[in-house]
């Protein structure tokens, strides 16, 4: 079992409801990021915009908070359809309280670590943590190239998961997947994949999603 999660970060903005429409039935969750322009270079959704968005979604939402207090804004993110909520272990003062406020919330709490950070930063946190995504680009944009180099992470996290049978959590990748990477991140260990431009690029959004799904599989 596989999930696809596209990224709305190119999707055309002045339209967002009929964006999600597109992928509505081909896709899993929908994966919001919320950039700051403090914690990464760039600016996407405040607060209000991200439930707005929320509260508007066909679809249940993975929101990706790449922001500088996640300890204290993340459970503001929750509403009817939340699913889940990322924080980055590089933002987190107190990242285990954090994935538990979450979780308190009855939403999923997943922690994401960046290119630099090992993945040994999560291997003490599991018991708290229900998805571990493992950044394959650097984040900020989207469209930007994928990392091979970060698999080795990947696999090391399927194996902590398999070794402890933590069955119900999930790795999510998350930059560059596209019908020439996510095979490699699924052979890696991956479940869950985060695809904006692959999707949002493509002539058919929602076939696309299909067409990640098989080749994933293939
Ligand atoms: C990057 C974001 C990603 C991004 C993925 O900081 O977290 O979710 O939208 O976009 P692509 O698939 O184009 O790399
Ligand atoms: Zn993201």
């Amino acid at each position: 079992m596989i999930r696809i999660c596209p990224s709305i970060l190119n999707a055309n903005f002045d339209d967002l409801p009929n964006e999600i429409q597109r992928v509505a039935a081909q896709a899993d969750l929908l994966h919001l990021d919320v950039m700051d322009n403090v914690f990464v270079p760039n600016f996407t959704f405040d607060l209000e915009k991200s439930l707005e968005i929320i509260n508007q979604s066909a679809l249940p939402v993975d929101v990706h908070l790449m922001i500088a207090n996640p300890d204290s804004e993340a459970i503001k993110f929750v509403a009817a359809n939340t699913a889940s909520i990322t924080v980055h272990f590089e933002a987190c003062h107190n990242p285990q309280q954090t994935l538990r406020d979450i979780k308190h919330k009855g939403v999923r709490a997943g922690l994401a670590v960046k290119p630099n950070t090992p993945i040994e930063a999560v291997e003490e946190l599991l018991p708290d943590i229900d998805m571990i995504l493992v950044m394959t680009v650097e984040p900020g944009f989207g469209g930007q190239k994928f990392m091979t180099e970060m698999m080795p992470k990947v696999e090391k996290a399927r194996s902590w998961l398999r070794d402890k049978g933590f069955n119900d959590k999930w790795i999510q990748v998350d930059g560059g997947i596209s019908l020439e990477t996510i095979r490699t991140a699924y052979q890696a260990g991956a479940d869950t994949f985060v695809a904006g431009s692959a999707v949002y690029r493509a002539e058919n959004p929602g076939e696309m999603i299909e067409l990640l799904r098989q080749e994933a599989l293939s």
